[in-house]
């Protein structure tokens, strides 16, 4: 029997070029960037699978291109950028890889904590500007930690992870969730309260929702107003969570202490102004970029390629309910 046709959208490690040579007809590409979508859909034209990456916009207009399509494996935690009730309308699998992203995607959120907190970013802009003319009492005091409050919104893995750490530097730790689940929140050590006690209350308000219709700028200038003037922001969880121009005004108003970003509204554009602002510390999306996470990334991606080829259910299939109406799922079962 033929082997499935799968197109990895973007560069992918030569171990995982390999192991998915083993198993499907593929075609890879050397971009580390997204294709524009009219070459990602003449790529992709006649394939049965996709490995996608969360720079892929892979809308209903993508999707009704790729009439062959049974599954889009994502190579990442995040399927925002697949229009999935669509995908669902149409019988594809859409996969996702969980998990194994949780710790690196914690430890950048704390890096990035404590480089917006104690000015890790502006120091080192001081030092490598010939600033530095020796240790002065007063020189970019930042805030300290012990007995200030974690807000996490967002209580999910990578949410809980980083309110576990929260405990080693001595914060007490409140969250907000749209479904609460005590027993994560005993076990990360958080209590339980609504967005608009968190805001109030926070010293850092760290965002880890999903993007969805609801959460879509979750933070926009009413929200900002009821944070306290000296707290800070952090978000890597994906940018339009933020209304990123009203960042940009209350930050420069000093409506906010300062902001730790990964993530950007319409990424990788900045809003206006974000920049050149002194209290803000933007990195590229880093969260999960560790080797070995990323390695775990792709392999998980391929391994849902691979399961759902050979009539097993992906492991981490986001829309479970195609798998049992699509009767393709089983056309490429080993014989
Ligand atoms: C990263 O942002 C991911 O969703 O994996």
């Amino acid at each position: 029997m033929a082997k499935p046709r799968v197109v990895v959208t973007q560069k992918i490690f030569p171990e995982i070029e390999r192991l998915l040579n083993q198993h499907f007809e593929t075609k890879f590409s050397n971009n580390t960037l997204a294709m524009p979508k009219p070459k990602l859909i003449r790529a992709a034209g006649q394939a049965d699978g996709l490995l996608s990456f969360l720079t892929d916009q892979i809308d209903g207009a993508v999707l009704e291109k790729l009439p062959k399509i049974k599954i889009v494996a994502n190579f990442a935690v995040g399927y925002n950028n697949i229009d999935v009730d669509n995908a669902t309308r149409r019988n594809i699998a859409v996969t996702n890889t969980p998990g194994v992203l949780t710790q690196a995607t914690a430890d950048l959120t704390w890096a990035l904590i404590l480089a917006t907190v104690r000015n890790i970013a502006a120091g080192d802009r001081y030092v490598r500007q010939g600033k530095f003319k020796g240790w002065q009492p007063d020189l970019l005091l930042g805030l300290d930690l012990p007995g200030k409050t974690l807000g996490i919104v967002g209580l999910g893995r990578i949410g809980a992870e980083v309110a576990k750490k929260a405990k080693a530097f001595g914060l007490n730790v409140i969250y907000c969730d749209q479904y609460p689940n005590q027993k994560i929140a005993d076990e990360a050590g958080a209590r339980l309260v609504t967005l608009e006690e968190l805001l109030k209350e926070s010293d850092i308000v760290s965002l880890h929702a999903p993007l969805t219709k609801e959460t879509r700028h979750l933070m926009d200038t009413r929200r900002f107003g009821l944070m306290k003037p000296t707290a800070y922001l952090i978000n890597t969880a994906r940018g339009p969570l933020v209304d990123e121009k009203a960042l940009v005004t209350a930050l420069k108003k000093r409506r906010l202490a300062g902001a730790g970003l990964d993530v950007y509204e319409n990424e990788p554009r900045l809003a206006n102004g974000l920049a050149k602002l002194p209290n803000a510390v933007l990195v590229p999306h880093l969260g999960s970029a560790a080797y070995e996470t990323r390695l775990k990334m792709a392999r998980m991606a391929a391994d849902n390629l691979i399961a759902f080829f050979s009539g097993q259910p992906p492991p981490n299939c986001v829309n479970p309910q195609v798998l049992r109406t699509n009767p393709s799922a089983t056309a490429f079962q080993k014989t």
